[in-house]
């Protein structure tokens, strides 16, 4: 087991709750944090601090009491919900990010892990095989504030050689924690209707294209990322990373395979609009040269794998 401390903010979230237990496979100390208690596996494998992140004394004396050496900022406002509260998107997701690379430079934390989005893109960029560096014109309040969050952590490493890690994910499928407010929630929200009711009404087009990865694949290649040696880390704004690309209707029709019975109908709402101005699949080969980068999942493994394992949670249950 490695000794290093980690911290984890928005550990109770979609990606924090299973990022952390697969840090706890290798270290010994991960402290999970967040505004909201959590809850099962997350909750009894370790210890856990509710912290604000916008209270930058109490990130501060967390670090300072557990000797803490390794940071992996998650909690932030997704973009669905940004677009409705834009104040309090900017304001956790910038001056959260701005408190945890403050609290780093001044403490014993020498390595800090930010998640972007492939929200940093926006109407001008090119939308297949999107590029590392190309147009970035985000419109949403989310997009803008992953952007500047990216910028900054730049910044950061430049200037006062902190050791920042990035990835801007796609849109994440998992079963464990239900998706938080974001425009790709529908294709984790589909499996769970699909199962329960044989019938789900999407909120997106049906041929509204996406990059989208399973969460196995994001959580190792997080931990990848991490674990890397930092002299083949040539981003530190952030990587670009893929899984696989598809459409409400190509979802639809994998689920179809597993459950016969099921329909889908469309009822485009104002996330359409979010998810027109972001790529239909991205260019990840920075990631792939740097860190040796390989997604396992493709639609059809992830559709299998979550149908299994929803229906096994609900057996248990
Ligand atoms: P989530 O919404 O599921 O979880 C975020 C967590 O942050 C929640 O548990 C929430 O309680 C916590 N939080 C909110 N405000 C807080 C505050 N002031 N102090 C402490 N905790 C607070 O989000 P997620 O899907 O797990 O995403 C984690 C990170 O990854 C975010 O930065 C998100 O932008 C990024 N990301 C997620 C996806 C995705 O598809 N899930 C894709 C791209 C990027
Ligand atoms: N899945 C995220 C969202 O939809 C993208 O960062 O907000």
């Amino acid at each position: 087991m490695k000794s290093d401390t980690i911290l984890v903010t928005g550990a109770c979230g979609q990606i924090g709750s299973e990022l952390v237990l697969a840090l706890r496979k290798q270290y010994k100390n991960v402290i999970a944090s967040d505004l909201k208690e959590p809850t099962g596996e997350l909750k009894e494998s370790g210890e856990f601090v509710r912290l604000d992140v916008l209270h930058k004394n109490g990130l501060s004396e967390c670090v300072h009491q557990y000797g803490v050496k390794q940071m992996y900022h998650l909690a932030a406002i997704l973009s669905a919900t940004g677009e409705q509260n834009p104040e309090l998107a900017w304001r956790i997701n910038m001056k959260g990010l701005r408190n945890m690379l403050d609290v780093c430079t001044e403490s014993s934390v020498q390595k800090l892990f930010f998640p972007s989005s492939m929200a940093v893109f926006g109407p001008h960029t090119p939308k297949v095989n999107t590029p590392q560096y190309t147009v970035m014109d985000p419109n949403t309040i989310y997009g803008i504030s992953k952007q500047a969050g990216e910028r900054w952590c730049d910044w950061y490493f430049q200037k006062k050689g902190l050791d920042v890690r990035s990835i801007r994910y796609p849109g994440l499928i998992s079963y464990k924690t239900k998706a938080g407010g974001g425009t790709t929630d529908y294709a984790v929200d589909i499996f769970f209707e699909a199962l329960e009711k044989k019938k789900y009404t999407c909120f997106l087009k049906e041929d509204t294209l996406l990059p989208m990865m399973y969460m196995p694949d994001a959580v190792r290649g997080t931990i990848e990322l991490m674990e890397a040696p930092a002299e083949k880390i040539t981003v530190r704004s952030s990587y670009n990373l893929s899984g696989f690309s598809f459409a409400p209707a190509e979802l639809a029709a994998e689920i179809k395979k597993q459950i016969p019975d099921f329909t889908i109908i469309y009822q485009p709402d104002f996330r359409q609009s979010i998810a027109d101005s972001w790529p239909k699949s991205m260019d990840d080969s920075y990631a792939k040269t740097d860190w040796g980068w390989k997604p396992e999942f493709d639609l059809s493994a992830m559709t299998k794998d979550m149908i299994a394992n929803i229906e096994a949670m609900q057996e248990t249950v």
